[in-house]
C-alpha cells in the first residue's frame, strides 16, 4: 500500500493560521506587535529569495518587520554594531542574520553577538545549551528541527517510546532534532539513535526505526530496504540534481531530490514527506512561531 504523503505546505498553512490569530490577540489584548529584523549581507540569490520569503510571511502575519540590506563589503565591526542596535531596540523581538556570510566576517562572532532572547534561529550557544537542558529552559527551538517535530505530531505519529533514527549529525538538523525528541516532554520521549558517516552499518539501524529522519545531504542515500514497513519517514534533504523549465513561470528552476528514494520508499513506509513540499515549508513558519514567542516573553510571558 502506498504511504500517506505528509503535506508540509498544508501543515505550515495551518500553523500560520494559528499564529495569525495569536498575533491579533496579542495586539488587541496587550498592545504587543511581534517585531522581526532580517539582516542580509550582499546579494547571494538563494539568500535574497529566503529573506524575501521570511519578510513576506512576517507581513502576512501582522508583524512589525524590517529588511536590513547591507553591502557585501560591510565590515564585521559595522555588522556587530548593527546587531547591538537591534539588541537594544524594544520594537524588535527577533533578529535573524541570513547565512552564509562573506568570508571576511566570522559567522560565530555574529551569532554570538545576538541577544539569546532575540535569537529566533536558536543558533546562539546559549540556546543550544537551553535546548539540551530542555523543559522551560528551551525558549526557542531551531526552526527546521521544530518543524520536523510538528510534522510528526500533526501527522498522528507518536514519538513517546518510539524508536527514532536520525541520519546525519549536523548542528542545524541532526544534533538538535535528536535532542528535541529525546526530552521527557510531550511530542518527544523517544529512544533516539544518530547514525553518521562513521557508523559501521547504517542500514541495520534504519531498519529498526519507527520514525526515520534523514538529513544527510546525499541524494537517494536511504534505500527502500532500509525502511521498516509502516515507518514514518521524514526527508530533510534538498539536493539540486539538475534544472528544468517551470510550467508556471517558463523560467529555469532546480530539480530537487531528497535523501530518500521517494518512489520506492512510499511503497513501504506508512507516511513520508515529499521533496519539495515536506519539511521545507515548515522552516519559515517555525521562525514566525519563535518570533511570536519572543514577543510574548519580552512582554512578561
Ligand atoms: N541560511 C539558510 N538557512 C538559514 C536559516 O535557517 N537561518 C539563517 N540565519 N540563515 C540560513
Amino acid at each position: 500500500m502506498s504511504a500517506k504523503i505528509i503535506n508540509g505546505t498544508e501543515i505550515a498553512a495551518q500553523i500560520r493560521d494559528e499564529l495569525r490569530r495569536e498575533v491579533a490577540e496579542l495586539k488587541h489584548q496587550r498592545g504587543v506587535v511581534p517585531g522581526l529584523v532580517t539582516i542580509l549581507v550582499g546579494e547571494n540569490p538563494a539568500s535574497v529569495s529566503y529573506v524575501t520569503a521570511k519578510q513576506k510571511t512576517s507581513h502576512e502575519l501582522g508583524f512589525y518587520s524590517i529588511q536590513d540590506n547591507q553591502p557585501p563589503d560591510v565590515s564585521e565591526e559595522q555588522l556587530l554594531k548593527l546587531i547591538q542596535g537591534y539588541n537594544h531596540d524594544p520594537k524588535i523581538h527577533g533578529i535573524l542574520v541570513q547565512l552564509p556570510l562573506p568570508k571576511h566576517i566570522d559567522e560565530k562572532k555574529v551569532i554570538n553577538a545576538i541577544d539569546p532572547d532575540k535569537d529566533v534561529d536558536a543558533f546562539h550557544p546559549v540556546n543550544v545549551g537551553r535546548l539540551m537542558i530542555g523543559g522551560d529552559e528551551a525558549k526557542f527551538l531551531p526552526c527546521t528541527p521544530a518543524g520536523i517535530q510538528e510534522l510528526i505530531a500533526r501527522s498522528g505519529y507518536k514519538t513517546d517510546g518510539a524508536e527514532v533514527v536520525v541520519v546525519g549529525r549536523s548542528n542545524i538538523v541532526g544534533k538538535p532534532i535528536a535532542n528535541i525528541l529525546l526530552q521527557k516532554a510531550p511530542k518527544a520521549n523517544a529512544t533516539v539513535t544518530i547514525v553518521h558517516t562513521g557508523t559501521k552499518d547504517m542500514a541495520s539501524h534504519c531498519k529498526r526505526a519507527d520514525i526515520l529522519i534523514v538529513a544527510a545531504g546525499v541524494p537517494n542515500l536511504v534505500k527502500p530496504e532500509w525502511i521498516k514497513p509502516g515507518a514514518c519517514v521524514i526527508d530533510v534533504g534538498v539536493n539540486r540534481v539538475g534544472e528544468k523549465i517551470s510550467e508556471k513561470t517558463g523560467k529555469k528552476i532546480a530539480i530537487l531530490k531528497g535523501d530518500v528514494d521517494f518512489d520506492a520508499a512510499k511503497e513501504i513506509a506508512g507516511a513520508i514527506t515529499p521533496v519539495p513540499g515536506g519539511v521545507g515549508p515548515m522552516t519559515i513558519t517555525m521562525l514566525m512561531a519563535n518570533t511570536v514567542k519572543a514577543a510574548k516573553l519580552a512582554a512578561g510571558g
